[in-house]
Order: C-alpha cells, then structure tokens, then sequence
C-alpha cells in the first residue's frame, strides 16, 4: 500500500495555470490526492505537481481533452483504477473565443460548449458512477457571472456557463440521494491569463463595476472550493456561490 490510501483523491480539470491550479494547490493543502488534468500543456502541470510535492502534498498530471467523451471515460478508467476511489471533482476547464453574435462562428460557438458544457458533462458522467458505489462525493463546476447575467460578445461563453447552472442543478437532484452533492461557482474578474488578455481600459471600467473595487485573485475562488468540497458544507447542494467582489447584485 501507499500514502495514498486513506486521501481523498480529487479531480481539478484545466490544472495547469490560472484558478485550477490554486483550486488543486488548495486541496492539495487540505490533504488531498490531487489528479491535475490538463489538455496540452504537460510542462505546466508538472510545475503545479512540483510545486505541490515540495509542500508535501501529492499530486498526478493527466493529460486529457475533456471536450473528448471518449478521452474522458479512458482518464477516469485508469486514473479510478489506479487509485481506487474518487472524492472530489472540480470542473475548472474553460476557453473563450469572443465575438459578437452576428460574426460568431458556428465552429467558434461549438468549440467553447463542447469544452466547458459538455466537459463537464462528460467528467460528471464518469466521476459519478464511481460516486454513486462510493454513496458519496463533492461535484463543483466553475460558471462565472456571465453565465448569469449575459455579456455583450461573448454568446457562447455565456451560453456555456448557463448552461453549466442547469447541469449543476439537474446532477444535484439526481444524485442528492446518494450523498453526492453539486454546487457551482460562479467568479467574476479574476487576474489569470484569461483576462489579461483584455485591455487596461476594459480592466478599469470593470473594476469600477465591482463594490470591492478590485479583480479577485484564483485563491479567493480556490477558497469558495475548498469550502463546498468540506464536510462543513455537506448540507448545501444546488448551489451557485458568487466570487466576485459584489459585481452580480
Ligand atoms: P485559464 O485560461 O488561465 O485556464 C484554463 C485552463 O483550462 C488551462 O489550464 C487550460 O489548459 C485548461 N483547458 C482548456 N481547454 C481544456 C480542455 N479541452 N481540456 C482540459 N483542459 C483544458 O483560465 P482561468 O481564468 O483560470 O479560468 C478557469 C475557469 O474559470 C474557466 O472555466 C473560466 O471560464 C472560469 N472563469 C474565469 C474567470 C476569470 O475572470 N478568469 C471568470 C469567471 C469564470
């Protein structure tokens, strides 16, 4: 036997950088068994499996496209195999590809739902049959603000995310019965590489929409994680949490 024995072994999709990777440093923190999934990029990761190793944690890397149904159900196979249990899913793994509804693309409209709606469908669909033998489990699915509110260019993000609150909601009743509980979060501005790709004049006026005033980091969403993944919060499900700053009232 291992030192795994005994951890929960949780699953962050979209590891490698930006808010899955302090959501995985976070758990890791917390004493689990953290599965890194990532899609290309290897190097990242294992820099997130270093950097939690040298803190004493454990951690795996998976490379896996979670936009693949049958990518998914071979990583959750072999990774459930493996270690014999899973506890904790995290559905971080999310793109964009911005545009106005008249010039979106339907290639560009289907690329960030298969991704971030479907993925998390299809990891939901293989982490809970595990779940379901366990009687228990944590689901969390990262929406955002724009899924709840709507944004001007960017139709299919904000589709995605809404969608991701049906899923949320429908998996919560589904599974309730069996000790697994489904929340989501849903973050506003957040500093990653996805939105330093906007402009100081976008990041401003943005900022002054939120009653903190400021972007919030990825810990302050790894934190709102950590929390709907703990025992302390074994009677919420169906839940969305917003992180961020008070911009959605
Ligand atoms: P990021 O772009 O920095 O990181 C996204 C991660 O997902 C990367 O590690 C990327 O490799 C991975 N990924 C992308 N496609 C994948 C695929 N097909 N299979 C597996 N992994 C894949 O983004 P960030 O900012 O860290 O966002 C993380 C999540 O939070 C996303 O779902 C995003 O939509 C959501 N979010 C972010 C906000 C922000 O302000 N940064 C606000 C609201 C939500």
């Amino acid at each position: 036997m291992n030192s795994m024995e005994n951890k929960k072994v949780a699953v962050v999709t979209g590891a490698s950088r930006g808010i899955g990777r302090a959501i995985a440093l976070k758990l890791a923190r917390e004493g689990c068994l953290v599965v890194l999934n990532y899609n290309g990029s290897v190097d990242a990761a294992g820099k997130v499996k270093e950097e939690i190793e040298s803190a004493g944690g454990e951690a795996e890397i998976y490379g896996c496209n979670v936009g693949d149904y049958q990518a998914c159900e071979a990583f959750f196979k072999e990774m459930i195999g493996r270690l014999g249990r899973l506890d904790i899913l995290v559905n971080n793994a999310g793109i964009t590809k911005d545009g106005l509804l008249m010039a979106m693309s339907e290639e560009d409209f289907s690329q960030v739902v298969d991704v971030n709606l479907k993925g998390a469908f299809h990891c939901i669909r293989q982490a809970a049959r595990q779940m379901l033998k366990q009687r228990s489990g944590r689901i969390v699915n990262i929406s955002s603000v724009v899924g709840l509110h709507g944004n001007a260019g960017q139709a299919n993000y904000a589709a995605s995310k809404a969608g991701i609150l049906g899923l949320t909601k429908s998996a919560a009743k589904e599974l309730g019965s069996r000790g697994i509980t489904v929340n989501a979060v849903a973050p506003g501005f957040i500093e990653t590489d996805m939105t330093a790709a906007l402009s100081e004049k976008v990041k401003a006026g943005a900022a002054a929409g939120i009653p903190l005033g400021h972007f919030g980091s990825p810990e302050d969403v790894a934190e709102a994680v950590a929390f709907l993944v703990s025992d302390a919060a074994a009677y919420i499900t169906g839940q969305v949490l917003a992180v961020d700053g008070g911009m959605g009232m």
